[in-house]
């Protein structure tokens, strides 16, 4: 069976975006791939989260991962930081990374550019350390979305370096895992293209019925369709493209056909909306608020997850040290 990672850093909440673009296609994933997903606490540390933060911010997105369907039963649900073999590799890794190569990420540029105070050595290598993630484990197949197309690039590239310099024949390079139709883009509600944390335009997995109304009926809207069967502006394709995710088929149907013909009312169009995301989030909502109170439950999931996280990752680093020159030692 082949193996699938993926992780994703503990910066807050997960929003329509995250779950529909990512965690709905992994639940589909888990039965016929050895899943690995795990949350990248050691990556967060680049943007100087306060050590108080951490372990809350790892524990919400635990909770908001098993309350959208993945199953710390079927797949290895783990936290970076427990696997400490990861951290070993990463310090030999780097020996073997490029400062000119690093430097030319085009993460770490934009990074760099929105925050000039704060260029540290982990930005830098950031790229190696999610390709060490990977590697650890072994993966053959990495779901990533465009921003991260490059890392999965560098990490094939360390993996042939590896290979090279020391004349083996260890790590296979890892593929993008491609959901195909079921990729989607989650538009945002103000007229920008993307749902995004940083966007500031999330409806997320924990927002109360209330919440979410307000943020739907706030929704950019224009001046309706000025002659029948017209093209789509942005700001009306979004509302439809989120309709797609959470509304039936007739509905969508009512609601395309009353744009055809111009009667469409936006406020009615908002409002449906707004019931049929409801009903996606309100129980995910329900089972994160019991599963976040659960600390012993959490605890155990992270604790299964880092010993069978630690199954490869320590048969790597024994085989990586020695590869290196080093002895092999238990841990
Ligand atoms: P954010 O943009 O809020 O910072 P992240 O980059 O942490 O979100 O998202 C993690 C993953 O969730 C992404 O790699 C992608 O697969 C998915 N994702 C996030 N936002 C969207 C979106 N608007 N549409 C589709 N997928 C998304
Ligand atoms: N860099 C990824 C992100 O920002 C998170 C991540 C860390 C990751 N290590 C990984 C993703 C390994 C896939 C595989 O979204």
């Amino acid at each position: 069976m082949q193996t699938v990672l993926s992780g994703i850093r503990p910066t807050g909440d997960l929003h329509l975006g995250n779950y529909f673009g990512a965690l709905r296609n992994f639940v589909r994933l888990q039965n016929d791939y050895n899943c690995f997903f795990f949350v990248a606490d050691y990556h967060s540390l680049t943007t100087h989260p306060h050590p108080a933060d951490i372990q809350n911010n790892v524990r919400k997105i635990l909770s908001q991962y098993i309350a959208s369907g993945l199953d710390p039963e079927k797949s290895t649900i783990y936290i970076q930081s427990d696997l400490v073999e990861t951290a070993e590799f990463y310090m030999l890794m780097n020996m073997n990374a490029y400062i000119g190569e690093l430097e030319r990420v085009v993460s770490f540029k934009e990074k760099a550019r929105q925050n000039p105070d704060n260029v540290n050595a982990g930005l830098l290598t950031y790229a190696v350390l999610m390709a060490c993630d990977i590697l650890i484990q072994r993966a053959d197949l990495v779901p990533v979305g465009k921003d991260q197309e490059q890392h999965l690039e560098m990490t094939c590239k360390f993996a042939r370096r590896f290979n090279n310099i020391y004349g083996v024949e260890y790590f296979k390079e890892p593929k993008a895992f491609s959901f195909g139709d079921h990729l989607v883009k989650v538009p945002g509600l103000d007229g920008s293209g993307k749902m995004g944390k940083s966007e500031g335009n999330g409806i997320y997995l924990i927002d109360s019925d209330k919440d979410i109304r307000k943020k739907v009926m706030k929704a950019v809207t224009d001046l309706g369709p000025q002659a029948p069967n017209s093209e789509k502006p942005e700001v009306i394709q979004n509302l439809f493209t989120l309709m797609e995710l959470v509304s039936d088929k007739s509905t969508i149907e009512h609601f395309e056909a009353a744009w055809n013909d111009c009667s469409i009312r936006y406020g009615d169009m908002k409002k449906q909306l707004a019931e049929d995301i409801i009903k996606v989030v309100t129980p995910i909502r329900e089972r994160i608020n019991d599963i976040y109170n659960d600390t012993e439950y959490l605890d155990r999931v992270a604790k299964m997850g880092a010993e069978k996280a630690r199954v490869n990752a320590q048969k790597t680093i024994q085989d990586v040290r020695e590869i290196f020159g080093f002895r092999r030692i238990h841990y």
